[in-house]
């Protein structure tokens, strides 16, 4: 059973909202139990209008990574493309707990770089026998390359957490 997502190209042309018709809708399918389309965002970069969808439990069931897809907006065959976000999404130096980050879960658009950011709620750093569940970002460019990584709650705690159980990277 897929989730059915339903993209009205009117919705982007503001001023041309009354003309939306059946004739003008693209369908976006991904599996549901994904959660494909938990969240959506509308992206433009140089290549073209984009629909970016969230899969926070892309994975599943074995994980629930999840992962961010591309919908092509101006392309007649309605495909979305799979990022693999959770592959680069990463944090330098320290003992990572990915398994079931939900990345995904949040897109904002990132006005400063043109591109957009994506969040996975459930990312922890292993220290010992412990996790902390900081949670993690990733900055993507407008190309769908990641530019970093960052663990919000943890920015200076990543180190000084695990420095303090001293059992920790
Ligand atoms: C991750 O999610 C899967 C699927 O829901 C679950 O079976 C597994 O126990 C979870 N693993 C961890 C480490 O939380
Ligand atoms: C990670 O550790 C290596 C080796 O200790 C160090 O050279 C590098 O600067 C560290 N990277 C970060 C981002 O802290």
């Amino acid at each position: 059973m897929d989730y059915v997502f339903i993209f009205f190209i009117g919705i982007l042309n503001c001023c041309m909202a009354y003309n939306v018709g059946l004739l003008e809708a693209k369908i976006f399918s991904g599996p549901s139990s994904e959660q494909f389309g938990y969240a959506v965002q509308q992206f433009i970069n140089p290549k073209g209008n984009w629909l970016l969808v969230g899969s926070p439990w892309s994975g599943f069931p074995e994980n629930r990574m999840g992962d961010v897809y591309k919908c092509p907006i101006d392309l007649s065959a309605a495909t979305c493309e799979k990022l693999n976000l959770e592959t680069a999404t990463s944090i330098p130096n320290v003992t990572e707990m990915k398994t079931n980050m939900s990345l995904g879960l949040t897109l904002t658009r990132n006005m400063g770089t043109g591109g957009f950011l994506t969040c996975g709620p459930l990312w922890a750093q292993q220290c010992g026998s412990q996790y902390y569940a900081t949670g993690v970002c990733s900055d993507v460019s407008p190309d769908f390359q990641i530019l970093t990584s960052f663990a919000p709650a943890a920015q200076s705690g990543v180190n000084s957490v695990c420095q303090q159980t001293k059992s920790c990277i």
